[in-house]
């Protein structure tokens, strides 16, 4: 692959919110999350899983939990305050419900030497705890599940198929996790949705000089 072909599939990847009905085979999935797991991640640890779910009752359960959830957050009087967004919100909050897979993305968490030093000492010490919130600012696992969503979303699109990162689900973590069966240690990061695109969305991006800056 030369660099054009690179750019063209970085470039030409959607979110994808429509799929048609055509099963999508088990070999790429399992494909794309493998390659996935080829991501840089905080020391190699590796400690993410992806639930790859196929059946459609159960992807329909996460899909009207999800969608309780936000039926809830959008009856609070303090939605008023905000009711065009909130509704629009709520609305689609639960379209995955028609993809064909949905792929839940589970971390369980990673601890750097750093971190196992800094917790023995946040208890007493203002510094470290300081630095221990800096550190949780911007979680090493996440970060790592996020690249290799990154990572499965292009090998998606490779494939001819399309896919959409979806973290508002993360509103029903709990139920979400408890119909996936997942281990306690393991938490949910977000759902990727996936099928054979029935659309073409297109998108713009800010122009690289308004979001680069170089020193020299
Ligand atoms: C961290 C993250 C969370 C996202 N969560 C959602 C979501 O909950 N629902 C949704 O429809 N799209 C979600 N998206 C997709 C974005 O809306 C989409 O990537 C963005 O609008 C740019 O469009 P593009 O992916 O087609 O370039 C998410 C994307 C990222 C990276």
């Amino acid at each position: 692959m030369d660099m054009q072909d690179l750019e063209r599939l970085i470039q030409g990847r959607r979110s994808i919110r429509q799929w048609k009905k055509q099963e999508v085979p088990a070999e790429l999935l399992k494909k794309a999350v493998e390659l996935g797991t080829w991501a840089p991640n905080g020391g190699n640890y590796q400690g993410w899983r992806f639930i790859v779910v196929k059946r459609k009752e159960i992807i329909e359960k996460m899909a009207d939990a999800v969608q309780n959830v936000s039926d809830k957050i959008a009856s609070w009087p303090e939605a008023v305050k905000w009711q065009e967004d909130v509704n629009r919100y709520r609305k689609n909050a639960s379209f995955f419900r028609n993809a064909p897979v949905c792929i839940g993305v589970f971390s369980s968490g990673y601890q750097s030497p750093m971190d196992k030093v800094l917790v023995a000492r946040e208890s007493f010490d203002r510094e470290a705890k300081e630095i221990l919130g800096f550190r949780r600012s911007a979680p090493t696992a996440i970060q790592s599940a996020a690249a290799a969503v990154t990572t499965m979303l292009l090998v998606f699109h490779q494939m001819g198929l399309g896919a959409v990162w979806l973290v508002s689900p993360i509103q029903a973590k709990k139920e979400i996790e408890a119909i996936l069966n997942v281990p306690s240690k393991m938490e949910l990061i977000c759902l990727i949705a996936v099928g054979y695109p029935d659309e073409f969305p297109s998108k713009n991006r800010k122009l690289v000089d308004q979001v680069i800056e170089f020193i020299h």
